[in-house]
């Protein structure tokens, strides 16, 4: 028999009381939302978080958005976007608003209804989990934390930060507990930056709680704004989930890697090979080899799980062995270079090398974790001298991996300048570079990205996949 049966009179009447007191609350919490009266603080604000202010604020939230980069705020503050898929008439319209503020006064969490967190997970320099943004924000908000208040973790991370971490800090720094005095749930961002197809509003949002009351409380919230919001059991449902879909991601590609070094090996234009097995309509995901994992997600993500499962003995050996093949492939792409280089009667050491393309993925600002820079590395370490062109990222920006680098600026696309370079590699195939310019113009190309077309049957010589 549950508890719940074995209550005498008077304890039924309290807890029927009670019942009905968070009853009445929640339904005033419910109507809040709908009346779009909820405030929201969102803290980072970052490729996350910027979209998902932008998107709250359309929909007619009063919007406070926090960050401890100044630099960010002014730039807000000021109409001016500091991520370059983002505009200046976004950001203008952020700033002109009354129903928007952004801050470095972490004071004003309190005067939120919900508090979503959106700060960066990397992996530490042992390739663990850095939980240091996550701890820290949580021990801010604790200091903060009203009653009623709804947190919502969107950060990537592994299963049971929400409720064994996060949780944990808030009840024990707040004196509050949870379900009860606040709220608290797990939701992912799958932002894919630069997607014209997808935004915010428009990718489905998976909403995780480990009870009732904080589950529907932030579930109305994001039904407000997102197309499909998609609840699930718990927040470590969520969180696994979240990974599971960019170890998947990590997986596949790592697949198409070795199939592509396998490919060069027999001669057989990888390509066209997976061209071909895509026109197959079920059963079959294209996904494209490359220079190597980029980005924040999928060469840090899986490793949050890798991690988890240790503490359960376990061993994560796709994810491991798929960490291994794609972190092999820019040497396979220097490898190619040296071979490039040698057929030209030309030695590594005193070339001059392009690297085209130093963000992660095409037609974005964002460098991290790019394959360009251990590609670079190597060959600088090989004695080449080594240029960049990319005309998103004009000027190698502060960042935390690859400071041997910072300052350095894109040289131009011109003839002159291009065509002196001993080789060019294609590292990321941004839309706006003239490629069928850049074959007339460089008598040695490295393509990792398959962005030069070329009739399988009308082999360049002076062009090289890698
Ligand atoms: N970038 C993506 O495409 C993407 C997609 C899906 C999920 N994610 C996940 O979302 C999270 C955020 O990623 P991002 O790309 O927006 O990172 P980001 O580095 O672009 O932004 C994070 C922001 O948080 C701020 N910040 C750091 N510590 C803070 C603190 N203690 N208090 C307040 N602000 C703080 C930083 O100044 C920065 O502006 C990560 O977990 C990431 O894995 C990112």
């Amino acid at each position: 028999m549950n508890d719940f049966y074995q209550l005498n009179g008077a304890e039924f009447h309290t807890f029927r009381a009670i019942f009905v007191y968070m009853n009445i609350i929640m339904s005033e919490v419910l109507e809040r939302i709908e009346k779009k009266e909820f405030k929201i603080g969102i803290i980072g604000l970052g490729y996350v978080g910027l979209p998902l202010l932008w998107t709250f604020h359309k929909h007619g939230f009063n919007v406070i958005g926090f960050d401890v980069d100044e630099s960010k705020i002014n730039s807000i503050d000021s109409g001016k976007s500091y991520i370059k898929h983002f505009s200046h008439e976004q950001i203008q319209i952020l700033s002109d608003s009354d129903e928007c503020m952004v801050t470095t006064d972490f004071k004003k969490i309190s005067s939120v209804d919900a508090i979503l967190i959106c700060v960066p997970t990397p992996l530490d320099r042992f390739r663990e989990p850095d939980m240091s943004f996550v701890v820290e924000t949580t021990n801010t908000v604790s200091q903060y934390l009203q009653k009623g208040q709804l947190v919502v973790l969107e950060s990537t991370t592994w299963p049971g930060t929400t409720d064994e971490l996060m949780t944990v800090i808030l009840e024990r720094r707040s004196g509050l507990k949870v379900g009860e005095d606040f709220h608290i749930a797990y939701s992912p961002e799958r932002e894919d930056p630069g997607n014209p197809d997808f935004d915010t509003q428009t990718i489905p949002k998976i909403v995780g709680a480990s009870n009732e009351v904080s589950q529907q409380i932030a579930v109305s919230l994001y039904s407000k704004v997102i197309d499909k919001v998609v609840p699930v059991s718990s927040a470590k449902v969520a969180e696994s989930a979240k990974l599971l879909e960019n170890i998947f991601r990590s997986v596949n590609i790592a697949l198409v890697n070795e199939m592509k070094v396998i490919m060069d090996v027999m001669d057989i234009d990888v390509h066209e090979v997976i061209d071909a097995a895509a026109t197959k309509p079920f059963g079959f995901m294209k996904f494209t080899p490359g220079p190597g994992l980029g980005g924040h997600c999928i060469p840090i993500d899986p490793f949050y799980l890798s991690w988890k499962a240790r503490e359960y003995g376990l061993n994560t050996r796709f994810i491991e062995l798929a960490g291994e093949v794609n972190n092999a492939m820019p040497q396979f792409v220097v490898d190619k270079t040296i071979l490039a280089l040698n057929e030209q009667g030309k030695a590594v050491k005193g070339s001059s090398i392009l690297i085209m393309g130093i963000a992660y993925k095409p037609n974005v600002d964002d460098m991290r974790e790019s394959p360009s820079f251990p590609i670079m590395d190597k060959l600088a370490k090989l004695g080449a001298n080594v240029e960049y062109y990319d005309p998103w990222i004009p000027k190698i920006p502060k960042s935390r991996e690859h400071m041997n680098w910072f300052g350095k600026e894109s040289v131009n696309w011109d003839k002159k300048t291009i065509g002196a370079f001993d080789c060019v590699l294609i590292i990321t195939d941004h839309k706006d570079i003239d490629y069928s310019e850049l074959l007339t113009l460089s008598n040695c190309i490295i393509d990792t990205r398959n962005a030069i077309k070329v009739d399988p049957l009308k082999k360049l010589n002076h062009i090289y996949k890698a």
